[in-house]
């Protein structure tokens, strides 16, 4: 059902994030209104079909480049489109831009059509502990992509001061957005159970969640790009299988989508508040040693280790 925007307040505890931006929670999460609706409306209408692809992630942590990545693997012969299409329309989001607007009764399905396979792709930020009863209630396949938090930080950082600076307001203290983030309410947060939902049901189910960081995909593409074709049930085939790899590799690295003039545009889409463009920003590694101080590094690592205390330390 849809939440009129008045109701919110009497509805979810909330918590102000950064000026006049207020968050919901729900469930344990934090959400901005529209995600929140919109997440309503995938967890009220979204039945996965079992050969469905699901990218999911927490925001920042890479979710363009697997974008990129799961489209070029899944459709070889149409890898040509990533040059005029930016990797977020042809893996469009479930909350945001699939079920993503106010609907009446029926969801507003607006699925990619410019595939050469019929596997649909869809991506979500919706934190699994939410999200498990809609993907296992079929035979799809989820891929999750997590990444250093530290990084995670610093690209969320920019990322919303590029957009809320268009909006004239003032940049966001760097100290603000780390309190938010290891308290927990930033959206999409808590960074740390959102990661911990899709890595423990990774260990658990194997064949049906595929867990994968951002630094393993940086140290070895080849390898990994290789590793989830295979688990996509679309391995690579035939003699020049490293030739093929790596083509996929160079057609989604940030160096090569940066040139294309799709992913270069200020222009808004229409189920966003930021440009193409600015989906793409520097994509290394370590680059919250740039911002961080010594002080902020001691506590977000120390709420890694006492979330992560027994998993392997992956991001
Ligand atoms: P930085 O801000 O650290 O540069 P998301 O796609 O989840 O929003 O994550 C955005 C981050 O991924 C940004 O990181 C962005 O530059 C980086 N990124 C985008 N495309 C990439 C690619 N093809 N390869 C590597 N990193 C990429």
């Amino acid at each position: 059902m849809e939440i009129q925007n008045h109701d919110f307040d009497s509805c979810f505890p909330k918590v102000k994030y950064w000026g006049d931006i207020v968050l919901y929670q729900f469930q344990g999460f934090w959400f901005l209104p529209r995600h929140l609706q919109g997440t309503k409306q995938v967890l009220d209408h979204f039945k996965p079909l079992p050969n469905d692809v699901i990218l999911a992630s927490f925001p920042k942590t890479g979710t363009t480049w697997l974008k990129a990545l799961l489209y070029s693997v899944i459709n070889r012969a149409s890898i040509n489109q990533l040059v005029t299409n930016h990797p977020h329309e042809l893996v469009p989001s479930l909350e945001i831009q699939v079920y993503g607007r106010p609907v009446a009764n029926s969801p507003p399905v607006h699925f990619p059509s410019n595939t050469s396979s019929s596997t649909r792709i869809l991506s979500t930020h919706i934190p699994f502990q939410i999200l498990s009863k809609t993907l296992n209630s079929s035979e799809c396949r989820v891929i999750y992509v997590a990444r250093n938090p530290k990084d995670t930080i610093i690209s969320l950082w920019h990322f919303e001061n590029s957009i809320y600076l268009g909006q004239k307001r003032e940049p966001q203290p760097l100290e603000d957005i780390v309190a938010s983030f290891c308290d927990g309410s930033v959206i999409f947060g808590p960074y740390f159970d959102h990661v911990l939902g899709y890595q423990k049901e990774s260990l658990e189910r194997p064949e049906k969640f595929f867990f994968i960081t951002y630094e393993e995909l940086k140290s070895d593409p080849n390898i990994h790009v290789k590793r989830l074709a295979e688990f996509l049930g679309c391995p690579f085939v035939g003699e020049d299988i490293d030739e093929q790899v790596k083509e996929v590799v160079r057609s989604c690295s940030i160096e090569t989508l940066k040139k294309h003039e799709v992913n270069n545009s200020s222009d808004v889409p229409s189920w966003s508040r930021v440009s193409y463009k600015s989906l793409f920003r520097k994509g290394q590694v370590g680059d919250h040693m740039n911002y961080l101080t010594e002080d902020m590094i001691k506590r977000i690592d120390a709420i890694r280790s006492e979330k992560f205390y027994g998993l392997a330390a992956t991001t």
